[in-house]
């Protein structure tokens, strides 16, 4: 396998990264938003087969951290909650990044990540104004009148509906301690500088679980739960996004750069082209947003221990993991280059890109070809296993240009098998079922293949 070493030069990464944007766009994963308008800086649409991949990730996750789990349940909260809900949490006071703006040429930057070149456009050094708080809510207005009392604010994060919601589900659900809560969905913040493709948006996508805890009577009763989602991650990032596990990292986050609510923080960091950044967090965040929202609603959010009828807040440990940085991750590491004997059309080396996806995640599991288009019986005989195909999983139709072409058009887009159908397959049913990761084409009954391509959906 020959994988773009991430760590080289600046010059190779950058390439990498554009090498990522240009393949988005030219195989529908990723447009650049409202793009016949010019676009809009930092905002971008999943197209066809993005959209798979990026269900396919909530899907599993969603398995992974709710379903295959006694202690998970979900919900799915609106977007825009009671603006109450955000002073409650602190959003309203303390969720703000520190900006300036130069005097000169008025572009605005955060002033804690101020680029190492500060030239101006307006020539000469920017001359920056004191740093003032901003506010990253997104803020809106619901009803006709744009007035004070009908300010809103989309959700900057996915996590307070479960606070919020936690007696309900208590009520509900019948749940004892511990267990979680679980969301995925979109979140909006303002970022002063968005940028580095989907990594940093204004509207992005979350999957989150606020996981409810005994209160704790010393660190080891918290500890072993924090500890429990951290292995958790861990084994998503392995064994599910399958990630080059030598690109991710973990950082115990100080005092002084946690998030108001946290006690505790680790990032998880991935070596992106530009620079090793946070790919998801794990926060513990004690008993301070259901003590908030206890003490701003006069409703009680306490817990009573069915053993001893004890009465109290429960504690949260929330692993808090990014849809959008999840696709990018997942992109960069399965990206693959290698060279191939053939000569082009140009008589230029070939080189094959190709996406080692986990079949889990690969938009299609398997491409059918008919190895002529002009010839009838052939399409009907594929189009036959096309559609058997399909009643279990996602598969591509492909009947343009030679087979070879075909193979290596599934291989940028990830898809695990190509099957194709020729003359033979009319005489006894086999057709050539050929492997994205080796080449290796083998021939097998198509009768066999659901069993086959399922059991890859298991790896
Ligand atoms: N509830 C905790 C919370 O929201 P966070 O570290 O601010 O914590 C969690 O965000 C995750 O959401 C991040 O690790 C990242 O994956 C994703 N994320 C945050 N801001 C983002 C943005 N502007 N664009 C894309 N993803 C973002």
């Amino acid at each position: 396998m020959n994988m773009p070493n991430l760590s080289t030069s600046a010059n190779a990464s950058a390439d990498l990264m554009e090498k990522i944007v240009s393949l988005a766009k030219r195989r529908g994963f990723v447009f650049p938003g409202s793009e016949i308008y010019g676009g809009l800086a930092n905002s971008w649409d999943y197209g066809p087969l993005g959209v798979e991949l990026k269900n396919n990730i909530k899907n599993l996750w969603w398995k992974r951290f709710v379903q295959q789990r006694d202690d998970m349940v979900g919900v799915d909260a609106a977007l825009v909650m009671n603006p109450k809900v955000w002073a409650a949490s602190g959003h309203l006071a303390t969720f703000t990044d520190p900006l300036v703006e130069c005097k000169k040429c008025n572009e605005r930057m955060r002033a804690d990540n101020l680029p190492e070149d500060l030239k101006c456009t307006k020539g000469g050094q920017h001359e920056f104004t004191e740093a003032k708080q901003f506010n990253l809510m997104l803020k809106t207005f619901l009803g006709p009148a744009e007035d004070d009392a009908n300010v809103a604010y989309f959700r900057p994060e996915t996590a307070q509906a479960m606070f919020v919601q936690f007696k309900n589900v208590l009520t509900t659900t019948r749940k004892q301690l511990p267990f979680g809560i679980a969301q995925v969905g979109k979140s909006f913040r303002n970022e002063i500088t968005p940028g580095n493709f989907v990594f940093r948006t204004r509207e992005f996508e979350q999957m989150e679980v606020e996981y409810f805890i005994p209160q704790p009577k010393s660190d080891e009763d918290w500890n072993k739960y924090f500890e429990m989602w951290r292995v958790e991650m861990n084994k998503w990032l392995s064994d599910d996004l399958k990630l080059n596990m030598d690109s991710v990292h973990e950082a115990e986050i100080p005092e002084a750069d946690r998030a108001h609510y946290s006690k505790r923080t680790i990032d998880f960091e991935f070596d992106y082209p530009f620079g090793r950044k946070e790919l998801y967090g794990l926060a513990y965040r004690g008993d301070y947003d259901l003590k908030s929202h206890q003490d701003a609603s006069g409703e009680s959010l306490e817990y009573t221990d069915p053993h001893t009828n004890e009465k109290y807040l429960p504690h949260v440990i929330e692993p808090s993991l990014g849809v959008d940085r999840s696709v990018l991750a997942v992109l960069l590491s399965h990206y693959h280059e290698d060279p191939v004997e053939s000569k082009d059309s140009t008589g230029q080396a070939a080189t094959r890109i190709w996406l080692s996806l986990p079949a889990k995640l690969a938009p299609y599991k398997a491409a059918v070809f008919p190895l002529l288009k002009n010839k009838p019986e052939l399409v009907a005989k594929a189009r036959e296993i096309y559609d058997e195909l399909r009643k279990h999983f996602n598969v591509a139709w492909d009947d343009r240009g030679n087979v070879g072409k075909r193979y290596y058009s599934q291989d940028e887009i990830g898809t695990p098998y190509g099957i194709t159908v020729d003359f033979d397959t009319l005489e006894d049913n086999t057709v050539t079922i050929r492997h994205r990761n080796t080449m290796e084409q083998e021939r097998m009954n198509a009768s066999d293949l659901v069993a086959r391509i399922k059991s890859k959906l298991e790896d």
